[in-house]
């Protein structure tokens, strides 16, 4: 909590994306109880198992509750399904019509399994670690919603933004206000920090950028601090290269999550501005040995006396080996 406030921590807190998923043995256990993907996140008693369980076998430094960020369409009423090795599937939003009778007064008894997970889970941790809550960026959602799937360029949704701007913009809006809803109730319930992933946010121009994924987050972000003005918004706005830096000065994020891709230099000149967490490679993860340490100590090095927070660049890889996630918290804890 006081690395994303902006005091350089040494060694810094860790904790990794997706933390709780298929690298672990525990957590494929628990979701073949539980059925497909979706009943374990609406199951609040098995989704704080998962939460919980790289906290008891690791001591990360930080939880983020389990969930998916297409829970927010789904309980808008759009149906999402996962299937093995396929991805998530949803029926894709066929024209403006569409998004009008998106309900967002529904959305209360799917987001109540979420707020129960969230308050168990807060009573399941030590106290010392934090639980952080999320919700996908407006932008990311909408380009599920759109494709029905995921795409390797996001075409239909950056498509849809360029010929019918007034029916995008509606369908932003409404996310921006469930999402506000959201990661207020998580928050009310006990995370005491929220990250808004935005993982395709780095395939715009300029203009769209700022328009589809910039001003989103920075209305998000002035509406929590309105109610939580403590509470720390972690923006990752992911790829986004040349534009993180306006990002972070038009949004007021507290702290933003960095891409693989970002150098740890201008990691620490965005730390002039907010805190900075990131960017090891999740494939330096899996080779570990040589190429994983080198990569931990230029991140460690270059970032000390600044506020980090350890992380990766993007999810963790199920086929991760548990060894190097303890070799690597061994590194952050020793200072690389
Ligand atoms: O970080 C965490 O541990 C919190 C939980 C979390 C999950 N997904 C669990 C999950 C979070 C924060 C997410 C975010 C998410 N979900 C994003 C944004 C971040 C990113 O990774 O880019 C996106 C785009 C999604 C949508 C999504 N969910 C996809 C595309 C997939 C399928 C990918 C795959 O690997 O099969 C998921 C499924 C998913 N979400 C899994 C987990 C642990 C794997 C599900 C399984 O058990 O099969």
């Amino acid at each position: 909590m006081r690395a994303l406030k902006g005091d350089a921590v040494s060694p810094p807190p860790i904790w990794i994306m997706r933390q709780a998923g298929r690298y672990l043995p525990e957590y494929k256990e628990t979701r073949a109880i539980a059925g497909s993907f979706l009943d374990l996140c609406y199951n609040p008693k098995l989704a704080t198992e998962v939460t919980l369980q790289p906290i008891r076998r690791f001591g990360f430094d930080a939880s983020i509750v389990f969930a998916d960020i297409l829970v927010v369409p789904d309980a808008l009423g759009q149906a999402v399904s996962f299937h093995e090795g396929e991805g998530p599937r949803l029926t894709p939003l066929p024209d403006a019509a569409a998004i009008a009778k998106l309900d967002p007064g529904k959305t209360g008894s799917v987001f109540e399994k979420i707020y129960e997970t969230v308050s168990l889970v807060r009573a399941g941790l030590p106290a010392n670690v934090p639980l952080i809550g999320f919700c996908g960026a407006p932008w990311t959602v909408a380009t599920y919603m759109i494709a029905g799937r995921g795409t390797p360029d996001q075409a239909p949704a950056r498509l849809w933004a360029y010929r019918d701007p007034a029916s995008f913009q509606a369908l932003i809006d409404v996310l921006i206000e469930t999402s506000v809803e959201y990661l207020c109730g998580q928050i009310a319930a006990g995370a005491q920090a929220v990250q808004i992933f935005d993982s395709w946010a780095g395939v715009m121009p300029q203009a769209e950028f700022e328009r589809w994924c910039q001003a989103p987050a920075a209305v998000i972000t002035k509406r929590l601090k309105a109610r939580y003005p403590d509470v720390p918004v972690i923006g990752f706005p992911r790829g986004a290269g040349e534009y993180y830096a306006a990002f972070v000065e038009a949004t007021g994020v507290d702290a933003v999550g960095c891409d693989t891709t970002m150098s740890p230099g201008a990691m620490a000149a965005l730390a002039g501005k907010c805190a900075v967490q990131g960017n090891l490679d999740p494939l330096a993860l899996i080779a570990g040995g040589a190429a994983m340490e080198d990569a931990v100590r230029r991140i460690l090095d270059t970032l000390r006396g600044k506020p980090h927070v350890f992380n990766l660049g993007h999810g963790i890889l199920p086929e991760t080996p548990i060894a190097h996630v303890e070799k690597l918290i061994a590194l952050v804890r020793q200072g690389g």
